[in-house]
C-alpha cells in the first residue's frame, strides 16, 4: 500500500482526494498538511489514523512514499525540493513554478534524487483529446497547418470573489497565461511537436480588466498568444479568466479539421474540407473515464513500480519557458 500525503488542502486537493478514494486498494492518504489547519481538518473529514497538521515537519515524519503538492504556485518549488531530498515521489500541480528559475531548480532536484515526478496537465486524459492525439499520430489530417485553442474560466470575473492568490503576481506568477495557458501550451506541444517539430516563436498580448475595491490584480486576466512551429504550422491561443468557461481545441491539416469542445469531452469532431465527416477510430475501452482519476491512477502505478512518467517536471519546465516568453514579449 502506497502512503501519500497532501501539501495543501484546498479546492484541487479535494478533487484529487475523490479520485484517490477510488484507488483505495492501492493507496492510502496518510497525511493532510495545510498552512491553514482548518483546511487540513476539513479535507481529512474525520478520517482515522491520519496526520492532520499545519506543521510541515509532521507531514515529513509520517512515513510517506509520495506527496501531492496542491498549494499556490509560489510554494511549489520549496516543497518539491524538500520532498525530492527526502526521496519521495511527487505529483505537483501546474504551473510548475512562478518562473523558469524556480522550475529549473525543481527539475534539478527531482533528477538528482531520481524520484518519480508528474505534473497536473490533466486535460491530456479527456477521451476526445486522447483520440485526437491518435488521429494526429496516424496522420489522418495529413500535414498540419495550425493549432487553435480557447481555454478560459469565468470564476474570477465574479465580483463576489475577493482578491484571491491567483490575482497576486508574487504568489501566482502570471495570471491567465499561467493558470490556463500552462494547460494550453502543454497541449499544443504534446499534440503537435512530434509532427511539426518544436515551437520556434511566440509572442503575446496580455490585458487586465478585473478590479477589486478599486485596485487591479497584479497579473493578467486575459492573454492572446501567437506563434509558429518549425514546420511553419501556426499556434494561436486565447486564455481568459474573464470570459465564459470555454475549452476548445482545433487542429487544421491538409485533409481536414479536428475540433474538441469540452461541452462534449468524449466527442472528437473530424471534418473534411468538402464538409464530409471523417470517422475517428474507436480506441480501446479505458478502465476510468474521469481525467483526474486517470491521472492519479497513472501516478500511483508509477510510484508502485518506480517508473518514470510523463508529463514530468522537465516537460513542465519547457511550458514554463514559453510562459516566460509570452510575458516578456507582451505589449
Ligand atoms: N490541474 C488543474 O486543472 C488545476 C485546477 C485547479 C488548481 N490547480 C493548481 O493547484 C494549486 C492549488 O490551487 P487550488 O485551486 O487548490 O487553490 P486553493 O486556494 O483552493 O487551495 C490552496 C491551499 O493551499 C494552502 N496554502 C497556501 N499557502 C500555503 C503554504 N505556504 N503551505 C501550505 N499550505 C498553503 C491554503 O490554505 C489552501 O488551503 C495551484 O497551483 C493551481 O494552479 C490546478
Amino acid at each position: 500500500m502506497i502512503r501519500l500525503g497532501f501539501i495543501g488542502c484546498g479546492g484541487i486537493a479535494r478533487a484529487h482526494l475523490t479520485a484517490l478514494d477510488r484507488l483505495s486498494d492501492r493507496v492510502s492518504v496518510a497525511a493532510f498538511f495545510d498552512a491553514n489547519r482548518a483546511q487540513a481538518v476539513d479535507l481529512a473529514g474525520g478520517r482515522k489514523d491520519v496526520v492532520v497538521t499545519d506543521q510541515v515537519d509532521s507531514l515529513w515524519a509520517s512515513g510517506l512514499d509520495a506527496v501531492l503538492i496542491t498549494v499556490p504556485n509560489r510554494y511549489h518549488a520549496a516543497y518539491s525540493e524538500e520532498a525530492a531530498r527526502r526521496g519521495l515521489a511527487i505529483f505537483c500541480e501546474k504551473p510548475l513554478g512562478v518562473s523558469v528559475a524556480d522550475a529549473t531548480g525543481m527539475v534539478a532536484a527531482v533528477e538528482r534524487a531520481s524520484v518519480v515526478n508528474l505534473v497536473g496537465f490533466k486535460n491530456r486524459y479527456f477521451r476526445a483529446i486522447e483520440t485526437l492525439r491518435h488521429v494526429l499520430d496516424e496522420q489522418m489530417l495529413g500535414p498540419l497547418f495550425a493549432y487553435r485553442e480557447v481555454c478560459s474560466g469565468a470564476r474570477l470575473a465574479n465580483p463576489n470573489i475577493g482578491m484571491e492568490w491567483r490575482m497576486i503576481e508574487t504568489i501566482a506568477g502570471a495570471g491567465a497565461v499561467a493558470d490556463f495557458g500552462s494547460h494550453s501550451i502543454d497541449m499544443a506541444l504534446w499534440l503537435l511537436v512530434p509532427h511539426t517539430g518544436p515551437l520556434v516563436s511566440l509572442d503575446s498580448r496580455l490585458a487586465t480588466f478585473i478590479t477589486r475595491d478599486g485596485s487591479y490584480p497584479s497579473n493578467d486576466d486575459m492573454a492572446v498568444l501567437s506563434g509558429r512551429f518549425a514546420s511553419g504550422a501556426l499556434f494561436s491561443v486565447l486564455n481568459g479568466r474573464v470570459g465564459p468557461g470555454l475549452y476548445q481545441v482545433e487542429v487544421y491539416g491538409l485533409k481536414g479539421r479536428a475540433l474538441v469542445d469540452m461541452t462534449q469531452p468524449d466527442v472528437l469532431n473530424l471534418i473534411g474540407y468538402g464538409g464530409e465527416k471523417i470517422t475517428a477510430p474507436a480506441l480501446p475501452e479505458r478502465k476510468f473515464e474521469d481525467p483526474l482519476l486517470i491521472q492519479m491512477a497513472r501516478f500511483v502505478d508509477a510510484v508502485a513500480t518506480k517508473t518514470p512518467i510523463e508529463p514530468d517536471f522537465s516537460t513542465a519546465l519547457s511550458v514554463q519557458r514559453w510562459i516566460e516568453v509570452a510575458r516578456s514579449s507582451a505589449d
